[in-house]
């Protein structure tokens, strides 16, 4: 449907899009239940992390690990001194400021990439309130929550959490990777500030089109969602009869390793012998190579998985 609304409207390439895209962020706002002036448009969410790593350039940051290695590459690029704490570390640690004092801003992917998993509303909501309490950002990467069985958000908190920042993508539930379109929730004033680092036009006048499709498109969602559900529990209890662990994913991907392995590189490699193609982790922090993440697909795909994994097993 969004291909073919945007193959009839193509050309509209002659033309600058609109910088404000007044339409879109009306439609995102009326989504989420706040206004306008709360969205900031980027081209896709890995600009926004990268004109955060703009604001935050030289300060002490902190990252929930293991996540999307962008928060550190960019905060690095931006010259900060970057502290990374493990989500297993969070039961027992909340005292996140007397062990990194100074932090500026905590990154945290929820729900996470890689596992899939969420933390608990007690977990968020106490970080939420330490680093309100700190003057630190605190930054929530939902790029994932569309598949979210509930949809469940932070958003709501943005009104009483002025230092709070939630990222989105539009990318991942309405296949635009290549279109590129993410946007942040926020207050008022971080919107200005950190729209002083965006070029002009940043988002292309097709890609505001395809957003602006978004709120005619809540049944996709919600069937995705449920389709997502039930191959992931199908999958999930699979595997647990093959002997696999997984994680406890929410999501359409999760991790999973063979416990008589501590490396994964020879699942990996027939897996891909087998027409899967895995992602390693060798890129993100204390997995290492030890799991292996893979997506929930359609379900003949899923099918695919489960058989080759079966004949691993019988080999293995
Ligand atoms: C957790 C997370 N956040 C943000 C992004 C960037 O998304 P986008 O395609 O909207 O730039 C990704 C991309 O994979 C991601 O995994």
């Amino acid at each position: 449907m969004i291909k073919e609304k945007l193959i009839s409207n193509i050309n509209s390439i002659e033309h600058y899009p609109d910088p404000g895209a007044k339409r879109l962020r009306e439609t995102l706002a009326t989504k989420n239940n706040v206004s306008s002036n709360n969205i900031i448009l980027t081209n896709g969410a890995a600009e926004l992390i990268h004109i955060i790593g703009y604001q935050l350039q030289k300060q002490r940051v902190l990252i929930l690990e293991p996540t999307f290695s962008e928060y550190y590459t960019t905060c690095t690029t931006f010259g900060c001194q970057v502290e990374q704490l493990l989500y297993e570390e969070l039961h027992t640690n909340i005292e996140i400021f007397n062990r990194f004092p100074n932090v500026k801003a905590i990154f945290i992917c929820n729900p996470s990439n890689p596992s899939g998993e969420i933390l608990t509303n007690e977990q968020l909501e106490l970080l939420i309130q330490e680093a309100e309490k700190n003057d630190a950002y605190i930054i929530i990467d939902e790029a994932f929550y569309d598949f979210l069985e509930d949809g469940f958000s932070y958003v709501h908190l943005i009104h009483r959490y002025p230092n709070m920042i939630i990222l989105r993508s539009l990318t991942k539930m309405y296949g635009l990777a290549g279109l590129r379109i993410g946007y942040g929730i926020m207050s008022p004033k971080l919107v200005c500030q950190l729209s002083l680092f965006l070029p002009h036009w940043n988002v292309n006048s097709l890609a505001i089109l395809a957003g602006e499709m978004i709120e005619d498109l809540d049944d996709f969602v919600q069937h995705t969602r449920a389709y997502v559900k039930k191959e992931r529990e199908f999958v999930f209890s699979k595997l647990s009869q093959l002997g696999f662990e997984h994680s406890n994913s929410k999501v359409n991907y999760f991790l999973l390793r063979d416990p008589q392995y501590e490396d994964q590189k020879e699942l990996l490699q027939f897996c891909m012998e087998k027409g899967i193609v895995p992602r390693h982790t060798y890129n993100f922090n204390t997995l290492e190579g030890k799991w292996l993440r893979f997506a929930i697909k359609k379900k003949e795909e899923n099918q695919m998985l489960l058989g080759a994994l079966t004949e691993w097993k019988r080999h293995n």
